[in-house]
């Protein structure tokens, strides 16, 4: 099987998986719909969550209609393509519209079609310690990476860019900066923690939808993570263990803010955080919980 090719190959200068790289003609050409919803994320960020509430609001708050599929498959991953596998790009021209859209590109990388239809587009953020240690444990349970190493060795992978998708650092502050000439719903997962409603709420607001507060109260109630868990639509558990080894680490793994705690020494937490203020300097980016 070809997922076994666990090989990063840069794109631009931006590590991607081999196969999105060999077939990078077509997710450059991939032709957006006007009324394609784009959510953009770094890995581990929030994406998941922030889909099933996007699907569930299209669906009017029917959780039912929203097991229709796996997550994967009502919210393709637009640039994944994996030989005799999948191919987003290919998932994508036979849905119908309108259209939620999955990236982990950096937005240089973005297809120009995003930005020349107009599309409706959600970034969420999270701090970079969490995801740190999310992406460690992704790394060792899907597939399709490269061998981690030890935490210690990930770490510097992480903050040296060496990663699938690129630099943290460079993904955040350039999605963040896009903004300023492109009208981009940027979100952070600490926030959509810290109040699930006003996330739902502010999601809403921007695709222009109205609908009652007790169906607002649904979404939020099959949004959280306990039932994303539990819900084989929105857990990945359908996928194969050549895929996905959830006996590794579950990819519906803790859902909080903070488990870095748990990860990092006082030497890599210091270490971190000179960096971090270095890579992060000049930009408005204001990340919560880096405590
Ligand atoms: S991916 O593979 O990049 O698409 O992963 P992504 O969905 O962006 O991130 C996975 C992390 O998000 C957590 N998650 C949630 N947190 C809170 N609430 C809900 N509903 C939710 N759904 C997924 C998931 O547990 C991963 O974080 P960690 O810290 O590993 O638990």
């Amino acid at each position: 099987l070809n997922v076994l090719r666990r090989e990063l190959v840069d794109v631009q200068g931006i590590p991607l998986f081999w196969s999105i790289a060999e077939e990078w003609f077509q997710v450059q050409s991939f032709e957006a719909r006007p009324d394609d919803v784009l959510i953009s994320t770094y890995p581990k960020s929030g994406t998941t969550w922030i889909s099933e509430i996007l699907d569930l609001i299209y669906n009017n708050g029917d959780a039912e209609k929203c097991k229709r599929d796996a997550i994967y498959n009502r919210v393709p991953f637009m640039e994944l393509i994996i030989p005799g596998l999948t191919n987003g790009v290919e998932q994508l021209k036979n849905m119908q519209s309108p259209r939620l859209v999955k990236t982990h590109l950096p937005v240089q990388l973005l297809p120009s079609s995003f930005w020349k239809n107009d599309c409706k587009m959600i970034y969420v953020a999270r701090n970079a310690k969490d995801v740190a240690v999310s992406y460690y444990y992704f790394y060792q349970m899907a597939k399709i990476h490269p061998e981690p190493g030890t935490w210690e060795e990930f770490l510097d992978k992480f903050m040296t860019g060496k990663v699938a998708f690129g630099s943290w650092y460079d993904h955040v502050k350039g999605w963040w900066e896009k903004k300023k000439d492109y009208p981009i719903l940027y979100l952070f997962y600490e926030d959509m923690k810290e109040n699930p409603k006003g996330g739902i709420q502010k999601l809403l607001k921007f695709l222009e939808k109205d609908i009652p507060e007790e169906i607002v109260d649904k979404i939020l109630y099959h949004s959280s993570f306990d039932v994303m868990k539990q819900n084989t639509s929105a857990n990945y558990t359908t996928l194969s263990k050549e895929e996905m080894d959830h006996s590794v680490s579950p990819f519906m793994r803790k859902g909080i803010s903070g488990d870095w705690k748990n990860h990092f020494t006082v030497a890599q937490y210091e270490k971190f955080e000179e960096d971090y203020k270095e890579k992060m300097r000049g930009s408005t980016l204001q990340f919560r919980s880096q405590i």
